[in-house]
């Protein structure tokens, strides 16, 4: 049986049904996967059964998986985890959700804002593929929101696509934490990130579209006096985050979500944090980007 796919929203996101993505694809499947990465630019998968091993496996299919940031981090859980899997989770090293004050847990507030994966890397993200390993009930929230970049910047009046597509954005991990008060960094976590600049507007490669480049890592237009610039880049978020661009998945244990990096925003929505709430994600590079990919 071939994969088959179901839009969820009007803009966006596949639901697939017909494949276990926990062996191997062969070529026709991984091709289809990744045609309907360009086309719904979110795929969710439900009842995957994945290992550290497998879900690396199946990223593979995509493209070359970037190294996490937790390498650097101080309160990993456990160094058995791959470099290349980031352990998305409130859980501590005895498995109990972190506590109230937390350092791990307080950095990892800033994915409650739009963002994409990555943007602060010179080789930014190209897809994400989030594992629910365990959830909170879904009645206590958690859910993660995705907004449509391409749709958004289709529906930009003219003038405005034209200068977002001559801009260039200072995107840093430092300023994401910092607009939530965090500013705790230890000097090997400032030597690691230093600001890089991307494209506000540019073209997607795998459709040809154009599509708007945003995030709460971008901190300001290059150039351009600095309020002048955040304010400019939150208008834009703004407009791309209206409801007609924007589907909100919630979590069921063993779904798996990719989402494409180079055209979507995502965040993460508020739940309880007393109950576990834990996640793996493979991200695989985005080796075209260079910023003078212009939209
Ligand atoms: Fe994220």
């Amino acid at each position: 049986m071939g994969i088959e796919i179901r839009q969820l929203h009007s803009v966006f996101v596949g639901e697939v049904s017909g494949v276990d993505i926990s062996r191997p694809l062969d070529p026709e499947t991984v091709r289809a996967i990744d045609d309907a990465i360009n086309r719904y630019s979110i795929l969710i998968f439900h009842d995957q059964a994945l290992d550290d091993e497998r879900h690396i496996a199946f990223a593979r299919n995509f493209g070359t998986p970037e190294v996490s940031i937790n390498s650097i981090r101080p309160g990993n859980r456990s160094s058995a985890i791959p470099n290349i899997v980031s352990d998305i989770t409130n859980l501590d090293e005895n498995s109990k959700p972190r506590g109230w004050t937390d350092r791990r847990r307080l950095f990892s507030l800033a994915n409650r804002m739009w963002h994409t994966d990555s943007s602060f890397r010179p080789i930014p993200a190209a897809v994400s593929m989030l594992y629910a390993r365990d959830v909170p009930p879904k009645e206590e929230g958690g859910e993660t929101e995705f907004a449509d970049l391409r749709a958004a910047y289709d529906a930009l009046p003219a003038k405005m696509q034209a200068m977002a597509r001559e801009l260039l954005a200072e995107h840093s991990l430092l300023y994401s934490r910092t607009q939530l008060g965090f500013d705790d960094f230890s000097p090997e976590e400032v030597a690691a990130w230093p600001p890089v600049a991307q494209r506000v507007a540019r073209r997607h490669p795998g459709s040809g579209r154009a599509t708007l480049y945003l995030g709460c890592h971008a901190s300001h237009i290059v150039g351009w006096p600095i309020p002048e610039g955040r304010i400019f880049l939150r208008d834009l978020t703004e407009f791309a985050t209206q409801p007609q661009f924007v589907y909100a998945h919630s979590w069921t244990k063993g779904d798996l979500v990719i989402w494409d990096n180079r055209c979507t925003m995502h965040r993460g929505r508020h739940y309880d944090p007393a109950y576990p709430r834990d996640f793996r994600r493979v991200t695989t590079s985005d080796i075209s980007s260079t910023i003078e990919q212009a939209a």
